[in-house]
């Protein structure tokens, strides 16, 4: 449904997901800051993949690599030389466009002249800056485009640390930046955003397996997390499109309004970028065993998701419109780990006996769970504004509350009400949750 994208943006910015940034100054080229509720679904996003990626496995361990890097490590990488796009201009209308999304490379898709364009260009994506206030090559550093490399330049130094040997991963969430030519879809493809990156060694005869166990697995992560499974699917890559590092790679592609798009990719990686670090640099990036009496160099199996992308996708999968009573409900049905607010603590008015005894069961609750707390406009708004936010509970405080100690619990998804008493209220929440 193309008008879902349009429904989702200004949702976002009503509700506080998503706006465009410096929007007072007529914001700012494809750069989005996340509000209120934005910051909590993205901070969910990473946690939910945090802990199925770091928390409750054996063999994977964190790392919180700097965003600026020195040119060695991309010259290393190959990103100096590769990470480009192929650029064109219309001589016509002077209009910028990659070369391979063109759908015609004849006709100028926006003024519609023929034959029009540049010869192709190169166009490196990485941003560059200077460290400290002496301009010159050896103060050049990069922004990151991706946080992969952080993982390979630190591989021996966290595999001694940690005291890991592979099969083993190490994983990062953070920042990554590219000035990408073409920014757009919403937060789907912006020049700042946030990736979730596991780099995952192995012995190279077990490089076929483990790639196709982290395809398998990164699929089911989307579908725990309530994907459906119709708008979702795993694609592998023709060989023209490999990057320039990998020997396969597939992509869990989500079905977005403008059709099948680019989730997060698993790729082999190889030994390229262990073997490119340690020859640039001189140092060694292998493994010693012990048991074989072999050193090698690990093969890399590499699932690199989008952080932004992803909370998108679980947006747009989330929402959905029913009648109510003759009035059309807007219900946002996010799986309860990644809704921002897990409870809505509401008093059925402003007198302050409701509003004390409603603030202190906030507080209960606010101990273990992201809480909101509302008490203006009547009821029945109240409650829609949370289905909005996607709360998958509603705690009302009402006049009986106060002689019966008991609460009103209203479920997001049926709608249903009940009764349940203030006194292990939070350990009714957590069950309803799941969590
Ligand atoms: N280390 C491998 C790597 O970075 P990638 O396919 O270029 O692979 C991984 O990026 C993921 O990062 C993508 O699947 C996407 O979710 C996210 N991503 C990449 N570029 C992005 C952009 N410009 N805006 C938003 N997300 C992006």
């Amino acid at each position: 449904d193309p008008a879902l994208f349009d429904t989702i943006v200004n949702l976002s910015k009503r509700r506080g997901f998503a706006f465009p940034s410096a929007e007072i100054y007529g914001g700012f080229r494809s750069t989005y800051d996340y509000g209120p509720v934005g910051v909590l679904l993205l901070r969910n996003v990473k946690d939910a993949w945090w802990r199925e990626m770091v928390q409750r496995r054996h063999d994977v361990v964190g790392l919180d690599a700097a965003i600026l890097s020195p040119p060695a490590v991309w010259e290393a990488s190959g990103h100096l030389e590769s990470f480009t796009d192929p650029l064109v201009d219309c001589t016509s209308c002077k209009e910028r466009f990659r070369l391979d999304k063109l759908e015609d490379p004849d006709t100028c898709p926006s003024c519609g002249a023929k034959g029009s364009f540049t010869e192709a260009r190169q166009f490196n994506l990485m941003f560059s800056t200077q460290a400290g206030p002496v301009a010159g090559s050896g103060a050049t550093a990069y922004l990151r485009p991706e946080t992969a490399q952080g993982m390979f330049v630190d591989f021996a130094q966290v595999m001694t640390a940690a005291r890991k040997k592979p099969p083993f991963g190490i994983a990062q969430v953070g920042k990554s930046f590219r000035n990408e030519i073409t920014p757009g879809n919403f937060v789907f493809r912006t020049r700042e955003f946030e990736q979730m990156e596991m780099e995952f060694f192995v012995p190279p005869d077990e490089a076929e397996e483990w790639y196709g166990y982290w395809c398998r697995e990164r699929f089911q992560w989307y579908l725990d997390l309530g994907m459906p499974e119709d708008r979702l699917r795993l694609r592998p890559h023709d060989d023209d499109e490999l990057s320039h590092y990998s020997s396969g790679t597939s992509d869990v592609e989500f079905l977005f309004p403008w059709g099948w798009d680019e989730l997060e990719g698993i790729a082999n990686r190889g030994d390229y970028d262990l073997s490119a670090h340690a020859a640039a640099s001189g140092e060694k990036l292998d493994y010693f065993d012990q048991a074989s009496n072999v050193r090698y160099t690990p093969h890399v199996i590499e699932p690199a998701a989008g952080v932004t992308r992803a909370a998108f996708a679980f947006l747009l999968a989330a929402y959905d419109e029913e009648e109510v009573r003759g009035e059309t409900r807007v219900v946002l049905r996010l799986h309860p780990r990644l809704a921002p607010y897990k409870v809505a603590v509401l008093p059925l008015s402003k007198k302050p006996e409701l509003t004390g005894p409603a603030r202190a069961v906030f507080a209960s609750l606010a101990d273990r769970f992201m809480c909101d707390y509302d008490e203006t406009q009547a009821i029945g708004r109240r409650y829609r504004r949370q289905d909005e936010l996607g709360t998958p509970l509603c705690v009302t405080f009402d006049f009986d509350s106060v002689d019966d100690g008991a609460v009103t619990l209203r479920d997001r998804d049926t709608m249903e009400q009940e009764r349940v008493p203030i006194e292990g209220l939070a350990d009714v929440v957590a069950d309803r949750l799941g969590l």
